[in-house]
């Protein structure tokens, strides 16, 4: 029986969260396998709005396991946080499990995470600015902290010295170089608000403070620490579905997005076996969403980007503003040299098309079918080189509109003939079915085509 893993298609975004949430009532189990709290997903259910940036989307149901896996990184606080949100809200976590060999994102790691933007300036990726990728290099460098590391005083406090130590001297400058702006800014006066950094450039107050800290988040997470490989293999050896949903998006993939301007994690399909501990043969079914048009949010290329007044339209028909950091995203067309490249890259069986109601009164509509780079080459291919692709202009086949709230749409023939038969070039063009199209935020505003 199947583990179904739910992939981003584009740059994220793509409504990965309402999709989860919908498929977790066939599941038992519920796995994020990559990122941590950069992402930010978005439930709307019963007229009530829940956004989780780590709990994983299914936990609204509550006779379902929900897995935090091993290839995502914790931030405690953030996470203490979500649950506590959760259960003010009458939502039971009682089902959460977390990783014993999740790594951690450490208050160092966030810190660093914001002076490396600062650092490259104009240059900068755009991070969400939440440790993600100081997290994930240490791990790298086996200097990580992971989350069973909460349950050992002796084994914590070793592990964030050694963590901290070769980082002291970017920490040190960077301190340095904030009071020096704070100065200027005329702050350093009595009673100003104390620099997070402060207190980090002397290793030894702060390590013994920050022991404690992390010593108590552990203490409040381990009802829920697991080794929840197990708990997968089990469920789905048992013949259970369990869903590996994944944060962030197949352009964003560290190994095959558009690098530099990544994430620091694998988001596609393949990585669930790493980030959740199961084997390849597990997986047999692959779901990508996708918007019905393309989102970014951050800086990197994206051909099919709208400067014009259409963009701004869709921005705020979509309300394309981050569930994480509050940032305008940027918005394009539909890009099907991206969309076929992803849908190979995780082998989709299936795809869901998310925000289709957002085009209503948008038409003619336009979709990417090629890339031309500045030579003048046709591209079929979503280029590999950097350059390419950075200065790659789409080239676009033009559809016919549609006018008309999709709101209340519910079974294909409600949908109007235009936006049916846009649905039908995208599944032809990349050539796998449409089976879900969602036609606006609220858990049943969804059509199944299949
Ligand atoms: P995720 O990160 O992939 O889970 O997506 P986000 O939650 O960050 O962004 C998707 C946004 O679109 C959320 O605000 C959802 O409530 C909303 N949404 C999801 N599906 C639809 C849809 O079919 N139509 C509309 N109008 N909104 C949707
Ligand atoms: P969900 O799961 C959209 C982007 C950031 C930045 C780049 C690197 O909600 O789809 P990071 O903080 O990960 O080091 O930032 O990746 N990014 C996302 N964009 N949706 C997300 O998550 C994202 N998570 C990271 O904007 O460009
Ligand atoms: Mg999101």
């Amino acid at each position: 029986m199947p583990g179904v893993v739910i992939v981003g298609a584009q740059w994220g975004d793509e409504g990965k969260g309402k999709i989860t949430d919908l498929l977790a009532e066939r599941a038992t189990t519920i796995v994020r396998y990559q990122g941590g709290n950069n992402a930010g997903h978005t439930i709307v259910r019963d007229g009530e709005t829940f956004a989780f940036h780590l709990i994983p989307s299914g936990i609204l149901h509550s006779d379902k396991t929900c897995v935090i896996g091993n290839g995502v990184v914790v931030d405690p606080r953030v996470l203490l946080s979500e649950i506590d949100g959760l259960k003010r809200a009458g939502v039971s976590v009682a089902n959460l499990r977390i990783s014993a060999n999740a790594h951690l994102i450490m208050p160092y790691h966030v810190l660093l995470d914001q002076a490396g933007e600062t650092k490259l300036g104009k240059n900068s990726i755009g991070t969400t600015r939440r440790g993600i990728g100081p997290a994930y290099a240490d791990k790298a460098l086996r200097l990580g902290i992971r989350v069973q590391d909460l349950l050992d005083e002796k084994i914590l406090r070793t592990k964030i010295r050694a963590a901290l130590e070769p980082k002291q001297q970017a920490l040190r400058e960077l301190s340095v170089q904030r009071r020096k702006l704070r100065k200027e800014a005329g702050e350093e006066t009595k009673g100003a608000t104390p620099d997070p950094l402060d207190g980090v450039v002397d290793p030894r107050p702060d390590l013994h403070a920050m022991v404690e800290e992390h010593i108590s988040y552990g203490h409040r997470l381990e009802p829920h620490i697991a080794d929840t490989a197990k708990l997968c293999w089990d469920a789905l050896d048992g013949g259970e579905t369990v869903i590996f949903e994944g944060a962030q998006a197949t352009l964003l993939d560290l190994d095959h997005g558009t690098y530099p301007f990544v994430t620091s994690s694998n988001p596609i399909a393949g990585a669930a076996t790493v980030g959740a501990g199961i084997g390849p043969t597990d997986i047999s079914e692959v779901w990508g969403i996708a918007k019905a048009y393309s989102t970014r949010v951050g800086a990197g290329p994206f051909p099919t980007e709208l400067h014009e007044e259409i963009g701004e339209q869709i921005i705020e028909q979509g309300h394309e503003y981050g569930t994480t950091t509050g940032r305008k995203r940027r918005a394009g067309w539909m890009d099907l040299v991206g969309l076929r490249y992803a849908v190979r890259l995780n082998r989709m069986d299936a795809l869901a098309i998310t925000k289709l109601d957002v085009l209503s009164g948008i038409g003619p509509l336009r979709v990417a079918v090629r890339y031309r780079s500045k030579e003048g080459a046709v591209l079929e291919e979503f280029p590999y080189h950097q350059s390419i692709l950075h200065s790659a202009s789409a080239e676009y086949e033009e559809l016919p509109g549609f006018d008309v709230d999709l709101g209340d749409c519910r079974a294909p023939e409600d949908l109007p003939t235009e936006a049916r038969d846009y649905l039908g070039f995208i599944a032809d063009y990349v050539g796998v079915p449409i089976k879900l199209v969602g036609v606006g935020p609220a858990r049943d505003q969804v059509v199944w085509l299949d």
